[in-house]
């Protein structure tokens, strides 16, 4: 099947992302890097750390979700990055950022560099400038229990559908470059919902790449089942949609967000 049999819909601001959009709280992943300095609990690192993070999740005038910044002196000051997922309120972005940053304090205590990843954002922080800075970082990726059953139509849709919002996503300014939309295939009538997004710092051509890397992913990490995790989505369980058998792809890394989902059933 060819990409123009699909049926595409994009939308910058998207709300029919079913499972993908409902209430989730659920922390995906934190990495502490252990090899790149620590701070004490009392030291002006973490303080100026802990200030910086805290004026991000108090900053009620920033509504397009990505917080950047830095606050201290030589060697104490700290940088940090917070985004949100495109599609999600402000007051959900800040409360996802302050919850972040507290558990993130518990988990890593005192390295200088650390990453979370919840379901709602994401935030990092590090004691050297982090911001324009395009890596690949740590990473991780997450998938349902379900399997495909056709996996050379859910490539082609996939792959087409992905190819769309990422050029959607890398056109998006500096401060949101995001995409969401789906696809449903012609023949099978199943349809794929997928997001997309990038730190708005990055430019047009460092987001297109850190996508079309993360999508790299995809094929190690889901079609042959090793390592990675399963993901146990609670509101696919929760909200009425157990009963469709959906698919599930999370995957981020330092600068990117990747989501997707297949409904094995037409919804
Ligand atoms: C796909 O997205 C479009 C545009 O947002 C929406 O109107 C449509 O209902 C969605 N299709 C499905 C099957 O959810
Ligand atoms: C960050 O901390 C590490 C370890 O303490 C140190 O080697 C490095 O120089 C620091 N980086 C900056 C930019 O201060
Ligand atoms: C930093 O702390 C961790 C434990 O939290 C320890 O394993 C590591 O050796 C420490 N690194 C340095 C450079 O002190
Ligand atoms: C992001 O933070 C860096 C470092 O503090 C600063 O140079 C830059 O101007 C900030 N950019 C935005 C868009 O806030
Ligand atoms: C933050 O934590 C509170 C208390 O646990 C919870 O009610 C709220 O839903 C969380 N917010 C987000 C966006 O995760
Ligand atoms: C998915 O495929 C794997 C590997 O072939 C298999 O072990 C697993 O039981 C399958 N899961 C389902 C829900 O069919």
């Amino acid at each position: 099947m060819s990409p123009s049999k699909l049926l595409f819909y994009l939308s910058p601001v998207f709300s029919h992302l079913l499972v993908l959009t409902m209430a989730q709280t659920n922390l995906l992943e934190h990495f502490c890097i252990q090899n790149h300095g620590n701070f004490s609990a009392n030291s002006d690192f973490k303080s100026n750390l802990d200030r910086l993070i805290s004026s991000f999740s108090s900053d009620t005038n920033i509504d397009y979700g990505f917080y950047n910044g830095s606050f201290g002196e030589n060697i104490d000051k700290a940088y940090a990055i917070s985004l949100c997922r495109g599609d999600k309120k402000p007051e959900t972005c800040r409360s996802c950022i302050k919850n972040s940053s507290q558990v993130l304090s518990q988990l890593c205590p005192n390295q200088k560099e650390a990453y979370i990843w919840y379901d709602d954002c994401m935030l990092r922080y590090a004691n050297h400038s982090i911001f324009n800075s395009m890596e690949f970082g740590p990473y991780f990726w997450m998938y349902s229990l379900f399997n495909v059953t056709d996996e050379k139509e859910f490539s082609e849709v996939l792959n087409a559908l992905l190819g769309r919002l990422i050029n959607s996503a890398a056109l998006g300014d500096s401060r949101r470059k995001f995409a969401a939309g789906n696809a449903t295939a012609e023949i099978s009538r199943q349809t794929m919902y997928a997001l997309v997004q990038c730190t708005p710092d990055l430019t047009q051509p460092q987001c297109s790449d850190c996508l079309n890397q993360a999508i790299k992913l995809i094929p190690t990490c889901c079609s042959k089942r090793q390592g990675g995790r399963v993901h146990y989505d609670a509101a696919t369980i929760s909200n009425g949609y157990a009963k469709t058998q959906l698919y599930i792809v999370r995957t981020a890394t330092a600068n990117v967000l990747l989501v997707f989902l297949w409904s094995l059933q037409h919804v």
